[in-house]
């Protein structure tokens, strides 16, 4: 186990920076996931740390070691990836076990490692089976008994999930996490999928464009975004983004007309700005019947529309509706009727808004009460 750090990393293909100036600390035992779009340096990222590239400068520690220099096979790094290729003319145990025979470990002591390796992922009734005899999600699982027999200080894993479908992903990503709480080992995990992030991690890294956006707590992220980037990023469906203009000193103007007073704080804070993007989560937005409207507060929003989809997602519905020009998403365990077609009231509150800078996107505003 180790803490890992990155101070100031770059690197450039050619001419094309890619990674723009990282710097990161990972604390032993963490689980920590990168996340972001396609192209943002995710790979690469892990690839500097596994010594599988080379950094244009800055530095990089496991521990209290220096690796820049350290060839990738001494950096006691185990990488697990999509496409993880099992040998396939070998069985699940020679599988696991081969990278101790090639270190020349005799063959008493590896059988007892790949017994309790196979144990430790439910695999010990399929040791005499080979690769193609296998699920996907039983093969993703002797890939990492593979990795996890070496004992490693650091796992890092590349999107290993992308092959399966969606149920054994679910699957997968539980099993990963409680072996990953088992083991203590430091571990970074890269994906775009914003829902493995939230769910899987300590804590989120959100990349976009080679620099590091936001770190922390996914519940944190999630409420306290520092930008558009990061609001826009994690949740589904996204956050509403909603035009907004300023008309008097706590006062914001949409484009339907409709003037709403803000709460007194994101009113201090806008300071001198004219122009906003207001944030709001599809779960903030209340679908209410007429006759409720008397009781609206001050600080409320409230706009009529017409339903243009809704999706049943069991317990909760996803309701489309637009707002002038903008679709926008509600999540909710109350559609008060609400059918395709018809003419809805939608509501929500400043008090649950996020408030963005028009011009370069930060987040002006922790919501309140959960910051
Ligand atoms: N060997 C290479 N030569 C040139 N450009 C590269 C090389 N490897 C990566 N890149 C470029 O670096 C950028 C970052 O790539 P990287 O693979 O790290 O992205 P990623 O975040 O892992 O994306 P994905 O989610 O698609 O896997 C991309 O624009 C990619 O085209
Ligand atoms: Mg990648």
């Amino acid at each position: 186990m180790a803490s890992i750090e990155f101070k100031q990393i770059c690197k450039s293909y050619g001419n094309i920076s890619v990674i723009k100036g990282i710097d990161l600390e990972i604390k032993d035992g963490e689980l920590v996931v990168f996340v972001g779009p396609s192209g943002c340096g995710k790979s690469t990222l892990l690839r500097l740390l596994a010594g599988l590239e080379e950094e244009d400068s800055g530095s990089m520690y496991i521990g209290e070691t220096l690796v820049n220099s350290i060839a990738p096979k001494d950096r006691n790094i185990a990488m697990i990836f999509q496409n993880y290729a099992l040998y396939p003319h070998m069985t699940v145990a020679e599988n696991i076990g081969f990278g101790l025979k090639l270190r020349g470990m005799n063959k008493k002591k590896r059988a007892r490692a790949v017994d309790e390796t196979a144990s430790l992922l439910g695999l010990k009734h399929l040791l005499t089976k080979q690769p193609r005899q296998l699920s996907g999600g039983q093969r993703q699982r002797v890939a990492m008994g593979r990795a996890i027999i070496r004992n490693p200080e650091v796992f890092l894993m590349d999107e290993p999930l992308s092959n399966l479908d969606a149920k054994l992903r679910n699957q997968m990503r539980i099993e990963i996490r409680k072996l990953q709480r088992r083991l203590k080992t430091t571990t970074i995990f890269v994906t775009h999928d914003q829902i493995e992030a939230m769910t899987l991690a300590d804590r989120i890294v959100v990349l976009n464009d080679g620099k590091v956006q936001q770190v922390g707590a996914p519940s944190k992220l999630y409420s306290s975004p520092v930008n558009k980037f990061v609001a826009g990023f994690l949740g589904s469906p996204s956050i509403n983004f909603i035009h907004a203009r300023r008309t008097g000193d706590n006062e914001l103007t949409l484009p339907d007309g409709q003037c709403v007073l803000l709460p007194m704080d994101q009113a201090q804070i806008l300071s001198d700005l004219r122009e906003v993007e207001i944030g709001i989560r599809p779960e903030q937005i209340n679908i209410v019947k007429k006759s409720d409207q008397t009781a609206m507060e001050k600080n409320t929003i409230t706009w009529s529309s017409s339903v243009s989809l809704i999706e049943s997602l069991g317990s909760e519905k996803l309701v489309y509706s637009f707002h002038g020009e903008h679709e926008v998403a509600i999540k909710t365990t109350n559609s008060n009727g609400a059918l395709e077609g018809s003419n809805i009231q939608l509501s929500f509150s400043m008090n649950n808004a996020h408030l963005f800078a028009l011009n370069d996107g930060r987040c002006l505003s922790p919501v309140a009460g959960n910051a």
